[in-house]
This record gives C-alpha cells, structure tokens and sequence, in this order.
C-alpha cells in the first residue's frame, strides 16, 4: 500500500510518499526558517500563507515517481499545531482525496513523531515508553499496541524545544535554537557551572522554565563564563533530566525498548546519552526523520488505515491535540 502524506503544522511544509508504512518512497520538505528567522520565531499568518503558496508545489515533487492510480491512501496532520497553517493542508488533502476517490486519514502529528520509528526498515517491540520532545512538546507515553497510548507526564510549562529555543535567544545564537545550542556547545565546557534541574520526583512531568531562568541569571552575572559553556551547561542540564526520567519510567513499568520522537531527538547528546544509560534498546529516528516531516505521517497513516480508521469528509483541524 503506497500513502501520500501531507505536514503543515508548523513551518514546514512537507509532502511524501511511503509504501506498507516502512518504506520512504520520496519525502520532500520545505522549510521557512529563513523566513522567520528574521522574526526571532515563527509568525503564524506568515507561515499559513506561505503553505498556501508551496504545499501543491511540494506535493508534485514528492509524486513526481508515483501514479495517482497507484495510490492507496491520503494522511494529514490535524493537530498539533497552528490553526492557519493546520487548515491549508487538512484542505488540500481533502480535495486530492475526493478528486482521487481515496480513503481520507486525519494524524495526531504527536503520532507521527513515534511512527517515525517504524520508517527504515525496523519493527518496535511493544509496550514501549515514547518520549516525544519538540518545540511543543515534552510527552512521556507508554504504547501498549498500535494505537493504543498510556500518558505518563508532559511538562508544566515550557517543552523541552521551546528552552532551547528560549536559551538561543537569551544567548544571541539565533534561531532555531535547538541546533545552534547543540553547535555553540561543541566548543563549551560544561563543567565551569552547574545548572538545576526540576526532578518533580514521584512524577513523569517534567520542567523546563526554571532551567531558562537559571540561565538568564548566569548571563545577566556573567561569572566569567562565555555563551559557549553556558550553551554546553544547559544542554547538558536538558539531557539529563530527559534521560533520568524516561529511562527510570522504563525500567519501572517493564517496557521492553525505549522510542523516541521530535525535532530535539536530532540532538546528538540526547541520543548518545539515552544509548548510553538506558538498559533496554533505544531505537531513534535518523536526524532528518526526528524534525518535522510529511513521511511520518503517512506510515502513521497506512496503520490507521490498516486499522480501518477512515476519517469522514468532517475531517476538521485540532490545534490543541493531545496524546492519547
Ligand atoms: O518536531 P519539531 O521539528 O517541530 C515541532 O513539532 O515542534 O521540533 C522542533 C524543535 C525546535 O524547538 C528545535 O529547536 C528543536 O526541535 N531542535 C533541536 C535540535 N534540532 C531541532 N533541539 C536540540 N538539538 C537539536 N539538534
Ligand atoms: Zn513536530
């Protein structure tokens, strides 16, 4: 079964073409960050008009290789996300699958993130616990099936992706944060300050805003230390709160892998650390896979499909998603 996936929650604006759920036949994306860079950060309006002009463009290419007649299936996200940029592509899907007589399927973008696990050939062993961490959002999860979604804890204010972003800014490297930290703190040293991290023992929630203003104290003081080692300091702080926790829910609820999912999984920290002190198997997305992108949400898409869930042509959007 071949699917056309369609991703404009945010700003990118990604089209792709994935048989049997695994198997990535095209994934083309388009992204903005040049545009909004100017901004400091994502301007919504802007970022819906400009999926209005790219998303057909982007669904041509990412087709160029596949017939119309070829394929079985229409998945878009519905949410999370921003409602203007949401709407353009929950439309155009729709239209595509009613020109096309194809089946319509509105994806939880949350959902795609772990799907992207199953893209590249492998096959998660359930129940796993998913750790989900983007510029929204910070979910700890455990998947007893396909499906099927236990919340364990999500953060209580700032997600993991958004500090990133936050310390970028108060550091001046730019935006999108996440990268610029990961790079500034190559050239850091990470063991000049030690920065807090929220426990919240007893709980799988996590917090992130007293860590951005610990670090908005240290640049105000200064204490000697360059936006280097604050960067190297701060990821590291991030990293192991996010390991600690979701290698502690792991062992504590017998999961037998640990998945994990968004943009800051591209992280090279996160993902040695995790390797590193998890017990079990860890399984990640390659870097491209674990940023915003349309082929996990068709692989999503070709199990709900297999699963029967076909949505109707109410399909409407959900900013506010949730998982489960
Ligand atoms: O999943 P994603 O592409 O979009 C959302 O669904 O939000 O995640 C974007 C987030 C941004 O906050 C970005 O700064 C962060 O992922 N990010 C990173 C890295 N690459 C992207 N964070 C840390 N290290 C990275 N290498
Ligand atoms: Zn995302």
């Amino acid at each position: 079964m071949k699917l056309l996936g369609i991703e404009t929650s945010c700003d990118e604006t990604a089209a792709a073409v994935v048989q049997d759920g695994r198997e990535i036949l095209s994934n083309i994306i388009s992204s903005q960050v040049d545009i909004h860079a100017r901004y400091g950060g994502i301007v919504p309006e802007v970022a819906s008009r400009q999926h209005l002009v790219t998303t057909i463009p982007i669904i041509e290419e990412a087709m160029a290789q596949t017939c119309w007649s070829d394929l079985d299936g229409i998945a878009v996200t519905i949410g999370p996300g921003l409602a203007g940029s949401l709407l353009v592509g929950v439309n155009i899907a729709k239209a595509i699958a009613l020109a096309h007589g194809l089946p319509l399927l509105g994806i939880n973008h949350l959902e795609g993130h772990i799907y992207a696990n199953w893209l590249e050939g492998r096959t998660p062993d359930f129940p796993c616990i998913c750790l989900i961490v983007s510029g929204g959002h910070t979910d700890l999860l455990v998947m007893r099936g396909h499906g099927d979604y236990l919340a364990l804890g999500r953060t209580r204010d700032d997600a993991a992706g958004e500090a990133f972003d936050k310390v970028a800014r108060i550091l001046g490297l730019g935006y999108p944060g996440g990268p610029a930290i990961e790079q500034a703190a190559l050239s850091g040293d990470s063991t000049l300050h030690r920065l807090p991290r929220a426990w919240l023992r007893g709980s799988d929630a996590f917090s992130f805003s007293g860590l951005k203003t610990a670090v908005l104290r240290l640049v105000e003081g200064k204490g000697g230390l360059g936006a280097a080692d604050i960067a190297a300091s701060f990821q590291e702080a991030v990293v192991d709160v996010l390991v600690t926790k979701t290698v502690e829910a792991a062992k504590r609820l017998g999961a037998k892998q640990i998945l994990l999912g968004g943009g800051v999984v591209a992280n090279r920290l996160l993902r040695q650390s995790m390797a590193q002190r998890s017990p079990l198997p860890v399984l990640c997305p390659s870097p491209t896979l674990c940023t915003d992108n349309a082929a996990m949400i068709a692989c999503c898409g070709y199990f709900h499909l297999k699963a029967g869930k076909i949505s109707g042509w109410d399909l409407d959007i959900a900013p506010n998603l949730r998982l489960p």
